[in-house]
């Protein structure tokens, strides 16, 4: 091989790296441009091809070849880096330059909604907190004797068919009412004593009108001097707040264990005003009666104050229990009891 052959190999080194600088020009992607690279610089690449004739070349001109060998090398590097990073750029002002409308409100994430049963516990807890009652829970899990003995219920008591409760390991039961709220907070302290106490309970029913598992709210008054009187006032003013002004209340008779005299609540009828009928029709939601039912009442026995060590001859006291879900229904005017324990979003959505 000749000098001839060596100028002419230099010549078509320094030539590659111009076509090279040509061909990436129009490539859009980092892939495309790699490939490239791997076409002129790799072991098969044009680069090396050239570079086999070497070995046939005068010892003497081998070092301005390989010079001219690097120079396309380094020349070929550097075209790349210069249009990666012509690449980056672009796509960084294409990002730059997006319009975002940041004034669109966000898509927000869906609120879940209050249970009606909660809604109404609240409810009547705020009307309570403002008769300066305060709130008081107890366990689901209870003794015997705050469920039922403290209540002046005795095992043999017939009142206790009507309160059929479960039974739990270590002798305990389910609590069948709020009651046994009463016999805590007596026992924890002195009167006087203002407590509304919100809370589920149990019993063996579970019918169309009945679950097994129920919320109650239950009421205590007690200090000197505490009259049937105040309790009808405060039951008046409950219903007054609860579900409408005017509307009367009626005690009818009846009997529990732990309160003497005792009485059932019935608050006038909302959607007739206690008329019965509304528009010349019987009233659906108090069947024509004008009454609906809330709960129990009385005036605390006073074997339940012995039971809690307070002095029957010293202090009186009334007592109530609510049925929150039906308070619930009434006042939501929920026609299947059922309803609040399906959990159908589409039903709990309706109570905002
Ligand atoms: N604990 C009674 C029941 O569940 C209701 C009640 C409470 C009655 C307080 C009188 C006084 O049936």
């Amino acid at each position: 091989m000749s000098s001839a052959d060596t100028s002419k190999l230099i010549a078509d080194l320094d030539r590659l790296a111009g076509e090279f600088a040509g061909e990436i020009g129009g490539l859009a992607t980092e892939e495309e441009i790699r490939l490239a690279q791997a076409r002129y610089l790799g072991k098969k690449g044009k680069v090396s091809d050239l570079m086999k004739a070497l070995g046939k070349l005068p010892p003497a001109e081998r070092p301005a070849v390989g010079e001219a060998a690097n120079r396309a090398k380094s020349s070929i590097e550097r075209s790349v880096g210069e249009r990666l990073s012509a690449l980056a750029e672009a796509s960084l002002s294409a990002d730059l330059a997006r319009v975002v409308d940041v004034t669109l409100p966000p898509r927000g994430a869906p609120l879940g909604t209050l249970h009606p049963l909660t809604l109404v516990r609240r409810e009547i807890e705020e009307i309570f907190l403002g008769l300066g009652f305060a709130v008081r829970t107890g366990p689901w899990i209870e003794t015997e004797w705050n469920n039922f003995d403290a209540l002046n219920t005795p095992p043999d008591h017939p009142a206790r068919d009507m309160q059929d409760t479960f039974f739990v390991e270590g002798g305990r039961i389910l609590r069948s009412h709020t009651s046994p709220v009463q016999i805590r907070t007596m026992l924890a302290g002195p009167p006087p004593i203002r407590i509304v106490a919100p809370g589920n309970v149990f019993r063996r029913d579970d019918d169309a009108t009945h679950t097994p598992m129920f919320p109650q709210m239950e009421g205590l008054y007690v200090d000197k001097d505490v009259s049937f009187a105040d309790l009808k006032g405060t039951l008046l003013h409950f219903v007054h707040r609860f579900f409408g002004p005017n509307l009367g209340v009626r005690l009818r008779p009846s009997y529990f264990p732990f309160t003497e005299p005792s009485a059932e609540v019935d608050a006038a009828c909302y959607l007739c005003s206690g008329n019965g009928h509304v528009d010349g029709r019987s009233c659906r939601l108090c069947r024509g009666s004008g009454w609906i039912e809330i709960g129990g009442s009385g005036m605390v026995h006073p074997n339940v104050f012995r039971a809690v060590g307070y002095d029957p001859a010293a202090v009186t006291g009334f007592a109530f229990g609510f049925g929150l879900s039906r308070m619930a229904m009434l006042k939501y005017e929920v026609d299947d009891l059922r309803s609040f324990y399906e959990h159908d979003a589409r039903f709990l959505a309706q109570f905002r």
